[in-house]
């Protein structure tokens, strides 16, 4: 067991109405209480943001928002930026996920200058990395991480890094119902921690790893046993209060 508190996050991607999200987060409120020995964030699209706020006020859990532009204002119609994101009071940002750079085109380039955009900010992000099936069949998972994580953290000072967290997701394991096995995950969660290690020394111990890819009530907590794992960033599970409630209160082994 390591020191890192654990910290366990839902990503509710473009999913429910305001109503909904109203539903949810109330019932996550409900079910989490005042649980502090775990950092638990949830990720509501943008219409629903400001009300999901409204209703975790009090709570413990952090509001955050999935993405945001790199300029700080600008004609980029349809953008957010990192200074607005900051201005409604949000927690947290996502970069780099992999739907981001599958779908609309994010390149390392651009998952850097998001990073930088939230980082003058003083918006803490979590980082997503994580390689596609074709690129582990080929042998080609570190490469690719190494890649993606160099790109997007070198340089920046231990304070910096201090307010990032890594999220390692598979792209294979993202709503498959494949999760990576806990001996997977520990192996790229133990060399992200490395390289991260090599480029700003002893705060790496500090850097929490989470995992994503079709977590679920019913394997976190055997994710959770590996000691470069230190939480989960959810998609589909994190969509109802009961089964990311679960996750969030998932027992110690
Ligand atoms: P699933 O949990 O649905 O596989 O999604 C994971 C994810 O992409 C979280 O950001």
């Amino acid at each position: 067991m390591s020191d890192r508190k654990p910290f366990l996050a839902g990503n509710w991607k473009m999913h429910k109405t305001v109503e909904e999200a109203v539903e949810l987060a109330s019932g996550l409120a409900e079910a989490v209480g005042s649980e502090t020995g775990r950092d638990i964030a949830v990720f509501p699209t943008l219409t629903a943001l400001p009300a999901v706020q409204d209703i975790l006020l009090d709570s413990v859990i952090k509001v955050g928002a999935q993405t945001c532009h790199y300029e700080t204002t600008g004609a980029f119609t349809g953008e957010v930026s990192a200074e607005m994101l900051k201005d409604v009071g949000c927690d947290l940002v996502l970069v780099g996920h992999s739907e981001r750079r599958a779908l609309f085109g994010e390149t390392d380039e651009i998952v850097r200058k998001k990073l930088e955009a939230a980082l003058r900010v003083e918006l803490p992000t979590i980082l997503c990395v994580g390689e596609t099936i074709g690129e582990r069949e080929a042998g080609r998972t570190e490469e690719v991480i190494k890649r993606q994580i160099e790109s997007a953290l070198t340089g920046l000072s231990a304070q910096q890094m201090a307010t990032i967290t890594i999220a390692y997701e598979p792209v294979w394991a993202i709503g498959t119902g494949l999760t990576a096995t806990p001996e997977q995950a520990q192996e790229a969660h133990h060399y992200l921690r490395g390289i991260v290690r090599e480029l700003h020394g002893e705060v790496a111990d500090q850097v929490r790893i989470q995992y994503g890819g079709s977590v679920k009530p019913d394997n976190i907590a055997g994710l959770m046993l590996k000691v470069d794992l230190d939480g989960a960033l959810v998609g589909g599970a994190a969509l109802t209060a009961d089964s990311f409630a679960a996750i969030v209160k998932y027992s110690e082994g």
